[in-house]
């Protein structure tokens, strides 16, 4: 509420966040923290049989992850603190006043990895030169693969956060932040999951380097598969480990995430799709280890495609099932804080919300306060025309009939019970018939709103008292001190 309202109705906040992370944490997995060990072990192997074939596929590997993690990868990357910090900026600060160093040290851990990167790809050709110089470079590969877990072992502490605060939520220290219930059940599944990416999706690559040499690439087909195997039986460990850890809302969420995501037939049979796929790719690598050459090309890239497919369904219903919450049980994705509800809904969120344009509901207004109160309550899942569109969901509802304004506040007074993955109207009750008298008008004319939504100048001690303490007016104040 500190923040303009920032929105693009055509695509929604939710989707503009998740193409750009979905496809982060792709390159990221297969590309980066589970390919560069794979790229290093080759390296190994190059230099333990002094057979030239390892060393020139481990390059050209490294040439491809190279090219596609210091791109797409960077700035994808860089793209989820922008298009986050823009959607919901509440939600950052809360973050980084948790995680204040942990922002600072991904920084310089990032800088290091590129720098790696850099290095060990660039100076591979001059280390061929002695048998000590290619000891250093290997060495160097196994710093950038450490360095590419790092990072990664640093942002986990933070989405396990934003879904189980754990005991954060009464010591409030860093450490308790960081050492949140869900931290090491998914940096174990994450780990495991991206080294048996990362050696699938290189075996995948070694066919394009090996068309002229079956008799190699049988030779890289069954170690990568001998690698990739072990972490596999890791990953399985560790996916029923992160199972337990899943608070229960969100294990009730899941069948929600499916059935709104028009994916009623799969209801409740993500677990089966998961193993069955888990099973597919274990047999793969197992025939491809015990019968070297055995294994048809496209089954390999089968898996690639399976796990690719898992891993972004993986994070879609993660996304989904810790709705209501951007923090759990903190912070609600709406970017207002729990604990201030009460406060907002007998204030109304009109006269907290910095930005707002109008503060006092009247009988000509309605329509227009209205709007502004979806902007806050509303449009970081809902938009007017687009994705997730509040015309569609309305429509589903009440079809061609006329849309009565009063039976639309009486579900959105309650939506919160119906639908466990929106977050409680945050308004008081002239809001909450606004919004309704602004909803009903969709169905007549429905103008999408675009951009960055600043109605009125903010009032120098909404500034002063929300931005400096970070802290809205506590409810014990008495009401008209503050303002
Ligand atoms: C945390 C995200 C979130 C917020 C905030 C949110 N919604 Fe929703 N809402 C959803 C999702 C997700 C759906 C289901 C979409 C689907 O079925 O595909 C939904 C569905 C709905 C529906 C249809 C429900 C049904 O029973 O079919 C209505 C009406 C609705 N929202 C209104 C609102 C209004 C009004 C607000 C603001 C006061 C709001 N929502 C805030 C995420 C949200």
């Amino acid at each position: 509420m500190d923040f303009p309202i920032f929105h693009i109705d055509f695509i929604g906040n939710r989707l503009l966040i998740a193409v750009d992370a979905i496809l982060h944490v792709l390159i990221n997995h297969a590309f980066a923290v589970g390919a560069l060990p794979v790229v290093a072990l080759l390296e190994f192997f190059g230099m333990r049989s002094k057979d030239p074939r390892w060393d020139n596929l481990a390059y050209r590997l490294l040439k491809i992850i190279f090219i596609l993690t210091t791109t797409v990868g960077a700035l994808t990357g860089v793209g989820i603190w922008f298009s986050a910090a823009l959607v919901n900026p509440a939600a950052i600060g809360s973050l980084i006043r948790v995680f204040f160093w942990g922002w600072f040290t991904e920084w310089i851990v990032f800088v290091c990895e590129v720098s790696l990167i850099m290095a060990y790809f660039l100076s591979w050709q001059t280390a061929k030169r002695s048998p000590e110089s290619k000891l250093k470079h290997l060495r160097l590969g196994i710093f950038l693969a450490a360095f590419s877990w790092i990072t990664m072992a640093i942002i986990v502490a933070i989405l396990g956060f934003m879904m189980d605060p754990g005991s954060w939520l009464t010591e409030r220290t860093l450490l308790s932040g960081v050492l949140n219930p869900m931290y090491f059940p998914q940096l174990a599944l994450r780990t495991t999951l991206a080294m048996v990416m990362g050696g699938i999706t290189m075996i995948c690559l070694t066919y394009l380097y090996t068309r002229n040499d079956r008799e190699f690439r049988t030779l890289v087909t069954s170690a990568i598969s001998r690698w990739s195997g072990a972490w596999l039986v890791g990953l399985i460990l560790a996916s029923i480990w992160y199972y337990q850890v899943i608070p229960d809302h969100m294990l009730a969420n899941i069948p929600v995430a499916f059935a709104t995501q028009e994916y009623v037939r799969w209801n409740g049979r993500l677990k089966v799709l998961l193993i069955v796929g888990l099973i597919y790719v274990g047999r793969i690598l197992w025939v491809s280890v015990k019968r070297p050459g055995q294994v048809h090309g496209a089954k390999y890239l089968l898996s690639a495609v399976l796990l690719f497919a898992m891993l972004g369904q993986f994070e879609r219903v993660r996304e989904f099932i810790r709705k209501p919450f951007i923090i759990g049980n903190y912070m609600y994705a709406n970017g207002i804080r729990v604990e201030d509800y009460p406060l907002l809904q007998r204030d109304g969120i009109l006269q907290h919300a910095t930005y707002a344009g109008i503060r006092e509901i009247t009988a000509d207004n309605q329509a227009s306060a209205g709007r502004e109160v979806f902007e806050q309550a509303c449009t970081r899942c809902h938009t007017v025309n687009g994705v997730n569109s509040i015309r569609a969901q309305l429509k589903n509802m009440y079809g061609d009939k006329p849309w009565q304004s009063e039976a639309i506040a009486a579900y959105v007074e309650n939506m919160h019970g119906a639908r466990y993955f929106m977050p409680p109207f945050p308004g008081n009750k002239a809001e909450l018939n606004a919004l309704a008298v602004y909803l009903a008008s969709l169905q007549k004319r429905a103008a999408a709103f675009n951009g960055v939504q600043i109605n009125g100048i903010p009032k120098p001690d909404h500034i002063s008292t929300s931005i400096s303490y970070g802290n809205l007016p506590h409810l014990a104040t008495p009401h008209g001190e503050h303002h």
